[in-house]
């Protein structure tokens, strides 16, 4: 076993609290454990050790880590020394298992491999319910060799007792997920299925996917469970017949089922896999880019599969691959589609692929009502953030033009829209090829940013929270604060502080450091340093209060603005009505916050 995974099973068996409460004596606090940090002398406890994320954090020194560190800094090992020592504590292999682990590994995948033998010799078998089922799915005897597609008998021990005859134990077959136990012992897992074997890019088979033949057995498709062998996460169906061709072709087409693989390679499209019926996995996503820098992702056009596809593009992206999307048009999966119109049709489709930044387009236009002029505000904000990810300023002008003319909102003002977007949602920036992504800029990206306009006004506020937790309950339940909180880069600090809130005391800073994760440690760290505004508290919060309120509503103005000077008035004149009557609500409600505060201040 490899240190990582023997770590892993350390952890797993030795709980952290109960290994450092062995040399640390430790009282309950809240959701943790605290006590004398043993690397340094102190007679306050600020050592705390977190049961739920198995680490330690000193608050004095500022010692952190895992029980492989503990270990490490408390009996003065090395990396080695350490893991032995813990490693025999907890009863986990640390070199031999190496070997045992792959000898199971092989004898899984010669079990796999026999049973699939079996599978494929059964629906060869005579007439059966698989050959017939395989026939009226129009699969023709040369892809079904290809694809070893072979039938499961209607039985509860066809299996078992074959893999007996071949001397394979029981145990072995239930390890590689082809039979199920109960208490009267072991029976079939797939009975009466067309199997789909699922083999690895190395030819090996590691599970299969049963096609249910009767019209109403559940589920329809019946896959392997996850095993030593099979990780679903880390295959894709079909990829070792079909990786050759996505090399030659540089271009990877990503369905949904295992049909619809099987369908398009028969009719010569043979650049295609199946992502295994769960949603794209970024494993998945590395795995396609060893042998392609382009992925076109062809799920169904359901609510399920738009949702897929959204998920997929962006998984695509951050492994650095250009993303295109194509929607197989009449309600049909790939495999229908072939099958009544022909590779020609398809390879048709294929060229009218649209780039994932105009699906997304289409699939935000769906969402709002554009021809309403709040529809196609909402659009816009909506898909402003994306724009904004896009660096060459030649496509960022032509998604800009596409998303003026369908909108009527004028492009200077959709260009302004963009400059404030912030760039949204998900990790990614797009750099100058469509679709590339870069790296590097993703990872800065992954750090939530800082409203610098908010800042000032948030920290004071954290800053008075955490020094008096009267002042808590108030600004938690005010609305527009809350939501002023969103997109300040300080939710994870406040969401810990209003979390850890109760009404019978001040705030414990430890517990609130303990729930924050590095970054936001970094941050607290440096507003409670700072110093409040001088004076009274009570006036300080006002103050911010009466801030926050103000740039809401001056926000909230802009909008109405913005959505008067796009709107036609005389096709809507009730609507420009309601417009207008906000608007003058909101003018005063700003002289009002203005008077009372310089009524304050006098
Ligand atoms: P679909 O339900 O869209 O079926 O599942 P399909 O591929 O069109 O199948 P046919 O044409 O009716 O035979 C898409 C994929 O989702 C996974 C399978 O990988 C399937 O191919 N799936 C679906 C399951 O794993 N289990 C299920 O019960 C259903
Ligand atoms: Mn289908």
């Amino acid at each position: 076993m490899s240190y990582n995974d023997a770590l892993d099973r350390i952890k797993q068996n030795i709980d952290i609290v109960d290994y450092i409460g062995k040399k640390v004596t430790l009282k309950r606090a809240g959701a943790n454990y605290k006590g004398l940090c043993p690397f340094h002398g102190e007679k306050t406890p600020s050592f705390v050790v977190s049961p739920e994320k198995q680490i330690f954090t000193c608050f004095g020194c500022g010692e952190s880590g895992d029980i492989l560190k503990f270990t490490m800094r408390s009996e003065n090992l090395d990396y080695r020394e350490a893991m032995e020592k813990l490693a025999a504590e907890a009863g986990v292999e640390l070199s031999s298992g190496g070997r045992k682990a792959n000898e199971k590994k092989e004898e899984l995948y010669e079990v796999s491999r026999q049973a699939a033998r079996h599978f494929y010799k059964s629906l060869r078998n005579g007439d059966n319910p698989g050959i017939r089922y395989v026939i009226s799915r129009g699969i023709t005897p040369e892809t079904a060799v290809r694809f070893g597609i072979g039938y499961a008998a209607d039985s509860w021990n066809d299996m078992r007792d074959f893999l007996e005859k071949m001397e394979v134990s029981s145990n072995a077959a239930y390890d590689a997920g082809l039979l199920q136990k109960n208490e009267k012992g072991y029976y079939d897992k797939f009975r009466n299925r067309v199997i789909f074997p699922i083999f690895n890019t190395r030819d090996k088979i590691i599970g299969f996917g049963g096609r249910a033949i009767e019209k109403d057995a559940m589920p329809k498709y019946l896959n392997s469970p996850e095993t030593l062998i099979f990780k679903k996460k880390d295959n894709l169906y079909g990829l070792n017949l079909a990786k050759s061709a996505i090399r030659e072709q540089n271009l990877a087409i990503v369905v949904e089922g295992y049909m619809d693989v099987v369908s398009l390679a028969q009719a010569g499209v043979e650049n295609v896999v199946a992502s295994l019926g769960t949603a794209l996995t970024s494993e998945q996503a590395r795995l396609l880019k060893r042998y392609t820098d382009t992925v076109v992702l062809c799920y169904d056009t359901d609510n399920a599969g738009r949702a897929a596809t959204l998920r997929g593009i962006d998984i695509l992206l951050e492994a650095g691959l250009k993303v295109k999307v194509l929607q197989v048009t009449g309600g049909k999966d790939p495999d229908e589609f072939i099958k009544q119109q022909g590779k020609a049709a398809f390879d048709e489709l294929l060229d009218s692929a649209v780039s994932f930044m105009q699906y997304k387009i289409d699939v935000a236009r769906e969402k709002s009502d554009i021809s309403t002029t709040e529809g196609a505000i909402r659009f816009l904000e909506e898909i402003s953030g994306e724009l904004k990810k896009i660096k060459s300023p030649a496509e960022q002008a032509a998604y800009v033009k596409q998303v003026s003319t369908l909108t009527g909102i004028p492009e200077s003002s959709i260009e302004r829209e963009i400059q404030g977007a912030k760039p949204s949602r998900g990790r990614t920036i797009y750099s100058e090829a469509s679709g590339q992504q870069d790296g590097e800029n993703a990872r800065m990206e992954a750090e939530a940013v800082i409203d610098e306009k908010k800042r000032p006004t948030v920290r004071t506020l954290i800053r008075l929270m955490v020094s008096s937790a009267s002042y808590i309950p108030i600004i938690k339940g005010t609305d527009e604060l809350s939501s002023y909180f969103q997109g300040s880069g300080y939710e994870g600090i406040l969401s810990a502080i209003f979390d850890i809130y109760s009404p019978d005391g001040e705030i414990d800073e430890t517990a609130l450091y303990d729930r924050l994760d590095d970054r936001d440690v970094g941050l607290l760290k440096e507003i409670m340093q700072n110093i409040l505004p001088s004076g009274d508290d009570r006036k300080t919060l006002f103050d911010c209060v009466a801030r926050i309120k103000e740039e809401n509503l001056t926000e909230k103005r802009a909008n109405i603005i913005k959505i008067l000077e796009v709107m036609d008035e005389e096709k809507d004149i009730e609507e420009n009505n309601r417009l207008l009557a906000e608007l003058m609500d909101i003018n005063s409600a700003i002289s009002q916050l203005k008077a009372r505060k310089e009524q304050l201040n006098e």
